[in-house]
């Protein structure tokens, strides 16, 4: 089998390509070029897949219309994972027209190639549950109503819709995973369960002071990243293509990640977080909880990880990188700058 992945060096991209990877795939990723290695997370990967290549890497983008259908046409895969998304929604406000391009552009580029070709190629849409917009307190499913409050969910909206869209006018076997907000120690580090964990890290260790925050009242379904995109596997190898609802059914306001986090290392957190109003949205997600009973019976799919084994591994991870970046400090190797940042 052989899958091409967008979005292969963000957090789900390392995941999604372990997991392929394992299960002998040739994986095909999608890089672009940027001024700093950005293929951290995905190196080990590259140390044991690439040499056999099983494991290759391409320079495109989701705005270069040409190049993904020319790398589409080349390899021919038998799955795309479509994952590449300037994926923060407070940067969608700061960044609306590129997160757009970004966010549909590629989407209908990829399903206009897999229409024109012979095979049939399998297609997976990284949907989200923002798309929701949290204006109710009940549990959300596949048929529950969008209501995009970001230009990040507004462009997801789009992809959502035209993937089913193809699927339905030209039998394409197209897919989108409407997941939850999902988490791991490769998560992103401006996204606020990581930001917490890499303070709580750097707090124990005594190089940082404080960590600011905006909306603690804001309330997510949490789940594990690994436990996601096996999610993502299982819904291409399924008899026929749908919408699926991946989440863990329980919600937590970010003061109790924070609470939860600070524990870990005996320490009360309200003694550490500061409130910023810069980090407030103009439009906010007040409330997200999934309900996972669609992919639960038809895909026996249902995540393994609790929310406090996340914390918990979340913050032991960032306790050793503190460790490390604690010793390049006493040595005059590194001058810390996250208390200013983020
Ligand atoms: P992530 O860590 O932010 O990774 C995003 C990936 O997209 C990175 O590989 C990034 O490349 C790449 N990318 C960004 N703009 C691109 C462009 N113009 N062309 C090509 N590649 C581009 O995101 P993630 O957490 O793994 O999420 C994966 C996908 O699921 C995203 O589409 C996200 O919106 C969606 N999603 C995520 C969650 C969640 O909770 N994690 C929930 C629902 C949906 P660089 O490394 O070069 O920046
Ligand atoms: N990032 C961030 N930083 N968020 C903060 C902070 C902070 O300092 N303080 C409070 N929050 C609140 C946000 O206002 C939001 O309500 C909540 O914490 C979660 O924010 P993020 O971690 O940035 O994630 P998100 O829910 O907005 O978006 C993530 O999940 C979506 C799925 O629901 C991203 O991964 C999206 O790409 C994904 O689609």
């Amino acid at each position: 089998m052989k899958a091409l992945i967008t979005g292969i060096t963000g957090q789900d991209g390392f995941y999604l390509s372990k997991l392929l990877l394992e299960r002998n795939y040739e994986v095909h990723g999608l890089i672009r070029r940027s001024s700093n290695i950005n293929t951290n997370r995905i190196d080990p990967l590259i140390s044991e897949y690439l040499p056999s290549g099983q494991l290759n890497l391409h320079y495109s983008d989701l705005t270069d219309s040409s190049s993904l259908t020319n790398l589409i046409n080349k390899l021919l895969p038998d799955e795309v994972y479509n994952l590449a998304a300037q994926s923060h929604v407070a940067v969608s406000f700061k960044n609306p027209i590129y997160t757009t391009q970004t966010g549909t552009i590629g989407t209908v580029t990829i399903l206009e190639t897999i229409r024109n070709t012979e095979k049939n190629i399998k297609f997976y849409q990284a949907s989200s549950s923002e798309m929701f917009g949290g204006v109710t307190g009940e549990s959300l499913n596949e048929d529950s109503t969008f209501y995009p409050k970001s230009p990040y969910a507004a462009a997801k909206v789009f992809s959502h819709n035209v993937t089913k869209i193809y699927r339905e006018s030209y039998d394409i076997f197209a897919v989108n995973g409407i997941l939850f907000n999902h988490e791991s120690p490769l998560r992103g580090e401006t996204f606020v369960t990581r930001k917490i964990s890499r303070a709580v890290g750097r707090i124990y260790q005594n190089i940082q002071k404080k960590v600011t925050l905006g909306n603690l009242d804001a309330s997510r379904d949490w789940g594990f990243a690994g436990d996601y995109t096996y999610g993502m596997y299982k819904m291409l190898q399924h008899t026929k293509p749908d919408d699926w609802v991946l989440a863990t059914g329980e919600t937590h306001t970010v003061k109790e990640f924070a609470d939860e986090a600070f524990k870990i290392v005996g320490l009360n957190w309200e003694d550490y977080v500061e409130y910023s109003e810069k980090h407030e949205r103009p439009n906010e997600v007040h409330h997200l909880l999934g309900d996972p009973s669609k992919v639960k019976k038809e895909l026996g799919w249902e995540p393994k990880t609790s929310f406090k084994d996340l914390v918990k591994m979340m913050v032991e991870e960032d306790i050793k990188l503190a460790e490390k970046e604690k010793v390049l400090i006493d040595n005059n190797l590194l001058k810390p700058s996250w208390e200013h940042s983020n």
